[in-house]
């Protein structure tokens, strides 16, 4: 077997623009992921029965489903309800946002319930309304609490963003699977591209245990 490092060379520049288009789609669907499941996290802890159960049913439809078939439901079978085509990069920031809020919930609901309960106790005791509690004084404490997890979140995502190459979208997998089809470099190729994921994936944590130092020393104030 030879192994053609000029492959590698002359494929890198379109590799990088896949990670880059990787890199959108996951902080779009983790900043939305991120909006859908502050709501269900907290709505998951609403003393209102059909709010709790409506986000129990979301958060254990999406985690109990892969995916991958996610991505087929909003790509190939919503649009026959809808009667019109839904663009790939629509159907994937879609999958992939509606998908990352179920996990996000959970990491809410978890910081939340991680905060001593005699903090929204002191809190209703001098005379704020439940919401008012959650948004002053419980949250502000559970953001620090949720900020690993959410770094693993974005990684997590990052990584399952290759899914939706199989809807043709163009990311950094995509790409490689394009690339492979016309040169045949299938060993170069996915090196290629397990190495950019990897430096990805390295540089999220590296950034994440730095806010999480920072958060840290915060604390003490
Ligand atoms: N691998 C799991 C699946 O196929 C999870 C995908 C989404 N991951 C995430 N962190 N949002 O269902």
């Amino acid at each position: 077997m030879n192994f053609d490092v000029e492959l590698i060379v002359r494929s890198f520049p379109l590799l990088l623009a896949g990670a880059a288009v990787t890199i959108q789609i996951t902080a779009l669907s983790v900043g939305f992921g991120l909006l859908i499941g502050m709501f269900v996290g907290i709505a998951r802890l609403s003393k209102i029965l059909p709010v709790r159960v409506a986000a129990a049913v979301y958060v254990d439809f999406i985690r109990g489903t892969p995916l991958l078939v996610q991505i087929f439901l909003i790509y190939f079978a919503l649009p026959i309800v809808l009667g019109t085509r839904i663009d790939p990069f629509v159907a994937a920031i879609t999958a992939c946002s509606i998908n990352s809020g179920a996990y996000v919930a959970e990491i809410f609901r978890a910081g939340i319930q991680s905060i001593d309960k005699g903090q929204m106790e002191a809190g209703r005791s001098l005379g704020m309304t439940w919401p008012q509690t959650m948004r002053h004084i419980i949250l502000p404490q559970a953001f620090k609490r949720v900020i690993p997890p959410l770094g693993n979140e974005f990684i997590a995502m990052l990584k399952d963003s290759s899914l939706v190459s199989v809807i043709g979208f163009e990311e950094l997998t995509r790409r490689g699977q394009l690339i492979i089809a016309r040169t045949y470099g299938s060993f170069e190729i996915w090196l290629t591209v397990a190495f950019i994921y990897l430096l990805m994936t390295l540089t999220i944590s590296r950034l994440v245990a730095y806010l999480e130092r920072r958060y840290k020393i915060d604390d003490k104030h």
